[in-house]
């Protein structure tokens, strides 16, 4: 299959890239990547010059541009996006923009050449907040909480609507919390991690009690790999990880990997709108396609926590004018920021 691949130049995209063309794969790739302040080249050095990859790039929201990549390919994942939920806080436009706009450019450009299948990879993020105890399985409801949560889940119901009114072959893929190599250090882990390198704060939002599904984002890729191949047009797959943890513990795993003192723990602010827990009943994937997650959470962090320390270039690169600027504002000066966008915290919304 000829693969039209956006936001390849991220991290779940690259993680996905680098494993379908490991050596004997039948696939090649068309990596169409605007290359915004998460997209980045430098993690696909090792298949720039593979005869089966090709890098355009370009915005999902460029129609004209958008065709002429897509044009002669069989299949589209699209992985891009605008993902950071802060980010989509503090400045919403550009997430709904790239998520919701850019999938119905593609979804048209899609329809028109006439795609074998579309994987759209959606986030578990749609279904909200979980009660204690609950799992959410793909029929669960929509109650997205952030402009990241709503315009995914507005283009998951395009892509829906695109199944059902034109018998568009799209699927759609929600996926918990992915952590691994190549992440953008804006995220909980690398955040953590990075900052940790440098002997920094770890900053704790609220009282850190939330609760996330960790889920390797190799066991992600794998996923969705089956979902591409074997995965029914229409249907919609949740992929969740092995364990879900709370913020606090899971900073305390890593400053023990670490070795750093728990003095390095700072409770900051709240994200406002923050759920408190997310959690993935995954049996559909696992009955259907026979994909379980692979890589425990212990083995997953200490993978992780060493590629973050070997990668020293990689680390420095992006920590670098962006980052500290987005840093310095939403970190360091962080009351005033928060108080600037959000005055008063929403409450029982
Ligand atoms: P990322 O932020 O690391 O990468 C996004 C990529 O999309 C970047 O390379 C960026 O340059 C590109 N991009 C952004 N806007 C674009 C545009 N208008 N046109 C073309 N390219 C554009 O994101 P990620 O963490 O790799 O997430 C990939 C996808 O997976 C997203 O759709 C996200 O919603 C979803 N997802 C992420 C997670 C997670 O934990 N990271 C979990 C579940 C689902
Ligand atoms: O659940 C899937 C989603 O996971 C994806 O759809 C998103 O693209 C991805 O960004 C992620 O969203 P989260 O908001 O869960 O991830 P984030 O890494 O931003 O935060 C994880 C948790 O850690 C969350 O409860 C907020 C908290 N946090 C985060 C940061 C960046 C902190 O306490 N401190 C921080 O500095």
């Amino acid at each position: 299959m000829k693969l039209f691949i956006t936001g390849g130049a991220g991290f779940i995209g690259s993680n996905f890239i680098r494993q379908i063309l490991a050596p004997g794969r039948p696939h090649t790739v068309v990596n169409y990547d605007k290359l915004t302040y998460a997209g980045n080249l430098a993690n696909l050095e090792s298949v720039a010059k593979d005869a089966r990859y090709r890098f355009v790039k370009g915005d999902i929201c460029d129609a004209h541009a958008a065709e002429a990549a897509m044009s002669g390919c069989d299949a589209v994942v699209h992985f891009a996006a605008e993902s950071h939920v802060d980010r989509s806080i503090y400045e919403p436009a550009a997430a709904i923009q790239t998520n919701v706009t850019g999938t119905f450019v593609l979804l048209q450009i899609a329809k028109k050449l006439a795609l074998s299948k579309f994987v759209h990879v959606s986030t578990d993020e749609v279904y909200g907040d979980m009660a204690p105890g609950a799992f959410a399985d793909e029929n669960a409801p929509i109650h997205p909480s952030s402009p990241y949560s709503a315009s995914k889940a507005s283009s998951d119901l395009l892509v829906r609507s695109y199944v059902r009114t034109y018998n568009f072959p799209g699927v759609i893929i929600r996926a918990s919390n992915n952590y691994g190599p190549y992440q953008f250090p804006e995220k909980f882990l690398p955040l953590l991690i990075s900052n940790l390198l440098v002997d920094k704060p770890l900053p704790i939002y609220g009282d850190g009690k939330q609760e996330r599904d960790w889920l390797h984002v190799e066991d992600h890729c794998r996923g969705i790999m089956a979902v591409l191949e074997r995965g029914r047009i229409g249907e919609v797959y949740n992929i969740g990880g092995t364990d879900i943890v709370e913020n606090i513990a899971m900073a305390k795993a890593l400053l023990k990997a670490m070795g750093k003192p728990e003095t390095l723990l700072t409770y900051v602010k709240d994200r406002p709108g923050h759920d408190r827990r997310y959690a993935l009943d995954c049996k559909k994937i696992a009955a259907e396609l026979d994909w379980q997650p692979q890589i425990t959470l212990a083995d997953g962090l200490r993978q992780t926590v060493d590629w973050y320390k070997t990668n020293t270039a990689w680390v420095a690169g992006v920590r670098g004018g962006e980052y500290r600027s987005y840093y310095h504002k939403y970190y360091e000066n962080r009351d005033a920021s928060l108080q600037a966008i959000a005055p008063k915290s929403p409450s029982g919304v």
